[in-house]
């Protein structure tokens, strides 16, 4: 999909699924998550969405979806900080999925391994942080 057919009704889908749906999950399982012992919500994003290495654009519903998943998990991270809630985002690499396609580099099981060793090792000063999979910090 390129500018200058832009399908704006799939547009707002994607924003629906890639948006609003995690920060809607949030809201709905924040009093299980501040009841948790592990009390984190990874949001799985794009280095799609990062504006600083939007070098070749296109890509118009997906790079915005995921740049406004990030804006909210900042958000989020703020909000909730009280309540000792951990708010990432995370891209989980280019990954072998229907969506990667078969010249990724990672495998699901490598990058799903990696991000839960990442996981383990989030503290609250990693909270309102876009990262990779490997805990590597990506730029908004
Ligand atoms: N693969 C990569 O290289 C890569 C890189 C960066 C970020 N990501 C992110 O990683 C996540 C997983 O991607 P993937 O590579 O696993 O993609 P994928 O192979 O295309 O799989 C997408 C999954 O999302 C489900 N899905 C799609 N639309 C849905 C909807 N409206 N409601 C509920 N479920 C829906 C699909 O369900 P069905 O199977 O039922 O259709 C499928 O299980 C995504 O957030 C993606 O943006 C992936």
């Amino acid at each position: 999909m390129v500018f200058g057919s832009l399908d704006y009704a799939a547009w707002t889908d994607v924003m629906a699924v890639n948006t609003i749906a995690p920060v809607k999950m949030a809201e709905a399982f924040v009093e299980h998550l501040a009841a948790g012992r592990r009390k984190t919500i990874v949001n799985i994003t794009s280095e799609m969405g990062s504006l600083a290495n939007n070098t070749d654009g296109r890509h118009y519903l997906y790079r915005t979806s995921k740049a406004a998943l990030n804006a909210a998990t900042r958000s989020l991270a703020i909000d909730l900080a009280d309540r000792g809630i951990i708010a990432v985002a995370v891209c989980p690499g280019w990954v072998r999925t229907d969506m990667g396609g078969p010249d990724a580099p990672l495998s699901p099981e490598e990058s799903v391994a990696a991000i839960r060793a990442l996981i383990e090792k989030l503290t609250p000063e990693h909270s309102g942080k876009f990262l990779s999979h490997d805990g590597t910090g990506i730029s908004w």
